[in-house]
């Protein structure tokens, strides 16, 4: 099972309640599944671009015009996203690990979904067709914490619903969320649960991902 971890959180992990997250579900699946292949990709080591006009261009632009022929400079402008959506068709399982920053993920974040989430990288489009995915993944893992408590279909979040409707775009509908919520001390006296109950949910979601992979491998 090939396994891609994308970590959007500049903190170490005993500052950080999403990266502890995600030390619980790898702990837990790589012991329930030793041959997993893991990719590691700190967002903050290996910093996403900012969407520009040449990667337009060189995304786009062959879906309108079959005569255009990129330059040397937006050739260039793809290199981020050829390199990560190389690992992401290669994954068959993606985690994302990050806090909740002003309601939405993180920028950095958004940045590299901006970069990947590009035509002929990790999808096809056409008018007939709509978007065709090029990647194999079955599952993404979204590892979360927040300084607040929200309720399912919380007006306030932007984050969940945007890792869904951008995900489901390309066709990947199993988005399996484990959420610490609650984690502001100021607030929640009963952060320190929440976060424990969280770690559990962590270990647990890896378990269903161990069992959903050997299932698939069997059929
Ligand atoms: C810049 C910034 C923005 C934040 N925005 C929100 C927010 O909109 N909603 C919320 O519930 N918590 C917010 N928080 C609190 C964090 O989500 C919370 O501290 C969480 O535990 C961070 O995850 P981490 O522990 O993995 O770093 C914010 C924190 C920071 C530093």
């Amino acid at each position: 099972m090939n396994v891609l971890h994308i970590c959007a959180n500049p903190k170490p992990t005993e500052e950080s309640v999403s990266k502890q997250l995600a030390a619980a579900f790898f702990g837990k699946l790589i012991e329930l599944r030793p041959d997993v292949e893991l990719v590691n990709t700190d967002l903050y080591d290996e910093k996403p671009p900012f969407y520009s006009y040449e990667l337009y261009k060189r995304a786009w632009y062959p879906i309108f015009d079959e005569s255009y022929e990129p330059s040397k400079a937006e050739e260039m402008a793809q290199n981020y996203a050829a390199k990560q959506a190389e690992a992401f068709n290669a994954a068959d399982v993606v985690v994302l690990t990050m806090p909740m920053w002003n309601f939405s993920v993180p920028a950095i974040m958004k940045a590299w979904m901006d970069q990947i989430l590009c035509p002929n990288l990790t999808f096809t489009i056409s008018p007939e067709e709509g978007a065709k995915a090029l990647h194999k993944v079955k599952s993404i893992v979204l590892l979360v914490a927040s300084g607040g408590v929200y309720k399912e279909d919380d007006d306030r979040d932007a984050l969940t619903r945007q890792v869904r409707h951008a995900f489901g775009f390309i066709g990947i509908d199993n988005i399996e969320i484990v959420w610490a919520d609650g984690q502001d001390s100021f607030f929640n006296m009963d952060c320190d649960a929440r976060k424990e109950m969280a770690l559990e949910a962590a270990a647990e979601t890896a378990e269903d991902i161990a069992e959903l992979e050997l299932t698939a491998a069997t059929e």
